[in-house]
């Protein structure tokens, strides 16, 4: 349906992709994503709202406006803060906007402190490990919700 709104939360140093740990991250920067997510996102008949920060409270507050704008789904990159935050894992449990998580790699074939993911505990679904198209697949899991 023509305008559902679409929220594309992005956490801490996820700014600075396209320079960042490019052989992790892949070399398309945070405004080439959000490009890439508003064409597919036109092409779906959804609507965006995307951002970053890297404060986690921050994160708390934007998931409380999506569940205040009515929104049709949260997709949520939360980076390093999936594996520590309570506070989201929280938030996400306190909204009816169903989030679906998504990471650029797959971080449980990395690090084993990245193996355990918060969010994950709450999220409809999850995809990961498509680098900047993990954004694309995750709007169409939105968009099919
Ligand atoms: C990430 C994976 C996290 O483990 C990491 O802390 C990030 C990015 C990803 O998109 O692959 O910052 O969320």
């Amino acid at each position: 349906m023509t305008g559902d709104q679409v929220f594309v939360l992005n956490g801490p140093n996820l700014n600075l992709l396209g320079t960042r740990e490019p052989e992790v991250y892949g070399t398309a920067t945070l405004a080439d994503i959000e490009t890439n997510v508003r064409a597919k996102a036109a092409d779906l008949g959804l609507a965006v709202d995307f951002r970053q920060t890297n404060h986690e409270g921050v994160l708390v507050d934007w998931l409380h406006e999506a569940q205040a704008a009515g929104a049709k789904a949260v997709l949520l990159n939360a980076a390093a803060y999936t594996h520590t935050s309570i506070a989201l894992l929280d938030a996400i449990k306190a909204i009816a906007v169903p989030v679906i998580e998504v990471h650029l790699s797959d971080p449980e074939q990395r690090e084993p402190f990245r193996h355990h993911s918060y969010v994950q505990l709450a999220a409809v679904e999850v995809v990961k490990g498509l680098g900047a198209d993990s954004y694309l697949v995750a709007l169409e899991r939105a968009a099919a919700l």
